[in-house]
């Protein structure tokens, strides 16, 4: 008889097993080294949450009216029309699902480093391999030039992910396109912070025909738990991604949620103004301490805290037992970068109080 191992593809036995449970005794008062979305949901949203509750018992599936109705408010939201308009479970689904469409084994996928790794393992998946232009300190910008040269006849796929996970900073639009340009592969831009950052290349979605935008409702409007994603891409680009579907995929509550959002943007209007008044206050007084704080486009903050003599680790542990506060220690998940880069989302006013004192002790340990 033969056995899983010897018939599974090689390459998956390369690829590690998802494991990224907190290794720690310690229960958080505030979990904030995974972006999550910080502040209250809607009442509307999670009225319409509760009410699809006894309705978890059946599907959504493409092309029925929920998920149409879907499609057509994110186009409304997006300014494009609804065949531009693919939808997923999540983000991190649509990156892992992706390279399906386009990587055979021997083929590459090019992007910067670092950056969020789900297309990169994706492809890895698929029997491809990842080319990582090194972003270059000290400011950890992205060089369109580089990513071009390391374009070579095997490429399939350029990552570009605006605003960057983890430099919080986005990339010049100059330089995307410039890329999607002249690059032969298929150029997908990840916007999953696009509410934070209010930039967006989804308006020439028509003018070339080798991109994708990838979205979440998982930052902007704290659907995380839900999973729901889309695709902005040409007609071509949502039929070809609709083709990896089984269209039984989808989450009702991400569904229904994510409508229910939409309909409420005024409500979430606000809670971006406040993460963005919240940002500015943190990195003012993070500053005044000497800590390197990046601009950041995103609802997160990215930080090199080497005037404090620790290592991104101890102050990571400080923040954690001392204030049950969990900020990330960046380099535990980019080992390619000195344990100097730290973290972490950006939270309601009182979290974010305790994130001021805490940093001004570190500073003084
Ligand atoms: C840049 C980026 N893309 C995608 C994701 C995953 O989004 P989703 O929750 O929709 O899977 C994240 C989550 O942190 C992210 O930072």
């Amino acid at each position: 008889m033969v056995s899983i191992g010897e018939l599974m593809h090689p390459y998956l036995k390369e690829c590690e097993l998802a494991a990224y449970g907190a290794k720690t005794q310690i229960e958080p008062i505030a979990r904030l080294n995974l972006n999550e979305f910080q502040y209250d949901l809607s009442p509307n949203v999670v009225r319409v949450l509760r009410e699809q509750a006894p309705l978890g018992k059946t599907y959504v599936y493409l092309g029925d009216k929920p998920t149409t109705e879907l499609r057509e408010k994110i186009s409304d939201y997006v300014g494009v029309d609804a065949e531009n308009i693919a939808i997923d479970e999540a983000l991190d689904q649509v990156l892992n699902r992706l390279p399906r469409i386009f990587i055979s084994p021997g083929d590459n996928m090019v992007t910067m480093s670092p950056t969020y790794p789900e297309l990169g393992l994706g492809t890895k998946r698929a029997g491809g391999r990842e080319k990582k232009v090194m972003l270059e300190e000290p400011d950890l910008a992205m060089d369109a030039d580089k990513i071009l040269e390391a374009i070579d006849n095997k490429t399939k796929l350029v990552f570009l992910c605006s605003p960057n996970n983890p430099t919080s900073l986005k990339i010049r639009r100059d330089d995307i396109l410039k890329v999607v340009e002249n690059a032969n592969a298929v150029v997908v831009v990840d916007e999953c912070y696009y509410e934070y950052c209010g930039e967006t290349v989804a308006d020439v979605v028509n003018e070339y025909e080798n991109l994708y935008i990838m979205r979440s409702f998982s930052k902007g409007f704290g659907l995380a738990g839900t999973r729901m994603a889309y695709i902005i891409s040409s007609r071509e680009g949502c039929d070809a991604y609709n083709r990896i579907l089984s269209g039984f995929e989808f989450n009702r509550f991400g569904v229904f949620g994510a409508m229910a959002s939409l309909d409420d943007l005024d409500y979430y209007r606000g809670i971006w103004k406040k993460v963005a008044a919240e940002k500015d206050r943190i990195r003012t007084q993070y500053e005044k301490l000497g800590i390197r704080v990046w601009d950041s486009s995103t609802s997160f903050l990215f930080m090199d805290i080497s005037v404090t003599g620790l290592t991104s680790t101890e102050v990571r542990d400080f923040f954690l037992e001392k204030y049950r506060i969990l900020i990330r220690d960046v380099p535990a998940t980019f080992p390619e970068l000195d344990k100097k880069y730290i973290s972490f989302g950006v939270a309601k006013p009182d979290i974010n109080n305790l994130l001021i004192s805490g940093m001004k002790e570190v500073t003084q340990l």
